[in-house]
Order: structure tokens, then C-alpha cells, then sequence
């Protein structure tokens, strides 16, 4: 341990409790048009250059494309997390009722044609519960999303257990640009316990490894490790694992989630998060819609759009994607302009109600508050002065 964490200065990872802000916006917002709101916007979509992003509430109800598009990819883990909703509830079902199956790929290659001819971005390939490695295919299906001209990257979450099937320099060539690598690293017990597989061992070697190889390969892929560890994390902060991920990754891409635990409609129960933990609170005023049928196009296993990416819901099911020409049609769906207008109305469904996850969707904005965009636009500033190339994290 070096002499900086002995002493109580190592750096701090993130954590990630949960934050909550006033609601602004009660009600459907009116249309913002004026000079000033225009000059506004355009500075807006200037320093974060996305030509599309939302200013205004109305921007983002009104908005002609999603922020983010994504597929499932399957919904089989290997794990068999104590604080997640997959396997749990009668016949392991609670929080996904469907049967065991892997991603249809005609609606695999109809959503990227889609997103591609919309302008495309980053795309998500990654289970809502699941595991992306578990699909034997996972990496060619990232090579057929990069041979679209304007997919310009890939993004996935992982709990790593099977990264050394594929190979280190395999997943890290393969064009994938965001790795989320969730984990828990304050030992066997410890893992074993939180992720219900003896797989400790093999987790740490390949995330050392996969961290080490990008390093290497001048870090093509921007990796972030979300840790689901015990209190207090002081423990962790001085141990050597720590100090070894800080030597190969900037501690901000470290992130402790803290307090902000989803309870999955009561599938989890308290003793199943790590040990000093608390669920997130139920939002008290759910007036405004959540920000979850505003953010992304979320396409199903079997390409039903789902109006929320969080979790398996039914009743936030909408059209199939397979009847969609544009992406634009798709993201104005009958079915999920139904369930977002009703939420206007005060009528939201029952799924939704006791739901942990509910931000109001004028959280959306947060980026367009004046103090962030001048960050934003320092930071570009910096970068472009340093020749910096990390690349943006994307969801
Ligand atoms: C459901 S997993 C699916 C992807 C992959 N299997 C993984 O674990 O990264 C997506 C993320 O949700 C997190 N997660 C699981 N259960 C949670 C809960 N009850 N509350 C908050 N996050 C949770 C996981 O740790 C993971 O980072
Ligand atoms: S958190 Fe991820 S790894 Fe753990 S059981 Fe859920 S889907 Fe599987
Ligand atoms: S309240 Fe929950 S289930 Fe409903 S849209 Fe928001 S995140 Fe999804």
C-alpha cells in the first residue's frame, strides 16, 4: 500500500447516491421560441455539438429522435446477484417474465439500419437482466454495428466473468468504445455472497487484464468499473486492489453505487445489498413524467419498444420495431405517445407508481444549467489545448 493511502490521501472513486431535484416543469410545457431561447439553444448544441439536444422541456417532449438507442442482446446471466432482479420472484420470473432467448437478429440488423440512417451515434448492446458475454456471438455483433458508416461506437455493461473466452485484445479490437464493468472487489466472501457464483478469482484476472491490454493498445475503449461493495468503503480505498486500478484508470472512471438500490417491486429484499446499504426512496411527486420515455429508444429481444430501458416492464410495452421505417416513426410510436401523454394526463401505470427508478424527465436538462455548459465548453477548451482523445462517455 503506498504511503498516500496509509496515511488517508489515497484519490476517491466516485459514488453515486441518489440525487434528487426539484421538479420545474408541471404539466406540458409550451414551446420555447423566442431570440433569446434560440441563441440559447444554439449555444447549447454548440459545446456539447450534439445538432438535436434538447434546451427546453418542450425540446425534449417534442424531440424527433431519441438521446440514446439501444438493443437487449439476451436475457440469460451466469451470475446470480443477490441485490438483482434477474432469477427472482415465483419460478425466477418477477422481474422478467419472458422466456430464456437471445436477441432476433433480423431485428438486430433493422434497429442499426434504423439508427444508422437517423445519423447514428453510439449504440447499447447490453440485457436489461442479463449477461452480454454469455452470447457467444457478442463481439460479432459489435462488428456488424461498427461496418455502419455512422455508428461511431459500441457500449455494454458486463460482470466480466466471461471476458477470458473471448480474449482481452478480441473484445478491445472488436470496436467496442464503452465498457461498464460491473463488479465487487473486497474479496472471495464478499463476492461470493453479492454475485451468488465462486468466481472472484477469475473476475479480478480479467479485469487487470483487460485493463492492462487497453492500456497497451492506447486505451481504444473508455472503461468504467462500477462496484457493488460492502460500508464502509474506507476498507476498500486503502487496500492494494485500489491502488492497483488507480495506477490503470483515472479514479473518475470508478464508481461506488451508494444508497441508490433499485428494490425491483420487493424482489429484493434489504439483506441482499451489501452490507451498510439503503434502497433508493420512492419519489414522492410523480406529477411529471419520467425521464425514462424521453431518453431512449429501448428495442426488445423479439424488437418490442419498450418505453423505458430500466426494467422489464409490460405495461410500458409498445409496437415492434420490425413495423417501423425510420427511427423517427419508431421513437413516436402510438404505443409510447400513448403511455407519455397519459402520464400528462395523471394517468401512469401501476409499474410505474412504486417504481425507484422515476426521475422527472425535466432532469433531462441538468446538462443546460449555465454553470455546466461553461464547464462543458472549459473543458472542451482544455482538451483541444492538451490534444486530449479520451473518449465520451455513453449510455
Ligand atoms: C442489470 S445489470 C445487466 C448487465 C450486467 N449483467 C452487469 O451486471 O453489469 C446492469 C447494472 O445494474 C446494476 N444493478 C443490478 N441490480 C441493481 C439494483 N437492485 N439496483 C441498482 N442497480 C442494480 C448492476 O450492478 C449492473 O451494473
Ligand atoms: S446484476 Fe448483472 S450479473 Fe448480476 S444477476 Fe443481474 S444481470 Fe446478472
Ligand atoms: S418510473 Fe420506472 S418503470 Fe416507469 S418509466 Fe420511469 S424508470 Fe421506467
Amino acid at each position: 500500500m503506498s504511503l498516500m493511502a496509509r496515511i488517508g490521501f489515497a484519490p476517491r472513486a466516485r459514488t453515486t447516491p441518489a440525487r434528487y431535484v426539484q421538479t420545474r416543469a408541471v404539466g406540458r410545457p409550451a414551446p420555447r421560441n423566442s431570440p433569446l431561447d434560440r441563441l440559447w439553444r444554439w449555444i447549447v448544441r454548440a459545446v456539447y455539438q450534439r445538432p438535436a439536444m434538447s434546451a427546453f422541456a418542450h425540446d425534449i417532449i417534442s424531440a424527433p429522435l431519441p438521446v440514446a438507442v439501444g438493443t437487449e442482446i439476451i436475457n440469460i446471466c451466469n451470475a446470480d446477484c443477490s441485490f438483482c432482479g434477474y432469477g427472482k420472484g415465483e419460478d425466477g420470473k418477477g422481474g422478467d417474465p419472458r422466456v430464456k432467448q437471445k436477441l432476433n437478429p433480423e431485428v438486430f440488423t433493422h434497429a442499426l439500419k434504423l439508427f444508422d440512417a437517423a445519423g447514428g451515434g453510439v449504440f447499447t448492446l447490453s440485457p436489461i437482466l442479463g449477461e452480454v458475454s454469455v452470447h457467444p456471438r457478442w463481439l460479432d455483433m459489435v462488428r456488424e454495428a461498427r461496418s455502419f458508416p455512422n455508428i461511431k461506437g459500441v457500449s455494454c455493461f458486463t460482470n466480466g466473468i466471461l471476458l477470458d473466452r473471448f480474449g482481452s485484445d478480441n473484445i478491445l479490437k472488436s470496436g467496442l468504445t464503452n465498457i461498464s464493468f460491473s463488479t465487487s472487489l473486497t474479496g472471495r466472501e464478499a463476492y461470493n455472497r453479492l454475485y451468488g457464483v465462486d468466481k472472484y478469482d477469475t473476475v479480478v484476472n480479467n479485469l487487470f487484464d483487460l485493463l492492462e491490454t487497453n492500456k497497451r493498445l492506447g486505451r481504444p475503449v473508455h472503461i468504467t468499473v462500477l462496484l457493488r461493495i460492502d460500508k464502509p468503503f474506507a476498507k476498500f480505498f486503502a487496500s492494494d486492489i485500489y491502488e492497483r486500478l488507480c495506477s490503470l484508470m483515472n479514479t473518475r472512471d470508478i464508481e461506488i453505487l451508494d444508497d441508490a438500490w433499485d428494490g425491483y417491486k420487493g424482489l429484493i429484499k434489504q439483506e441482499a445489498l451489501p452490507i451498510g446499504h439503503k434502497f433508493k426512496d420512492n419519489y414522492p411527486d410523480k406529477s411529471v413524467p419520467c425521464y425514462a420515455m424521453f431518453r431512449k429508444l429501448e428495442i426488445m429481444l423479439d424488437g418490442t419498444i419498450q418505453a423505458c430501458a430500466c426494467r422489464i416492464e409490460p405495461e410500458l410495452w409498445g409496437g415492434n420495431i420490425l413495423d417501423h421505417k425510420t427511427l423517427h416513426e419508431a421513437w413516436r410510436d402510438p404505443g409510447l405517445e400513448r403511455l407519455r401523454n397519459d402520464w400528462f394526463e395523471g394517468k401512469l401505470q401501476d409499474c410505474c407508481k412504486t417504481c425507484e427508478h422515476y426521475i422527472p424527465y425535466t432532469n433531462l436538462l441538468r446538462p443546460t444549467e449555465p454553470k455546466r455548459v461553461a464547464r462543458h465548453a472549459l473543458g472542451r477548451v482544455k482538451r483541444a489545448v492538451l490534444g486530449s482523445t479520451r473518449q465520451p462517455i455513453q449510455f
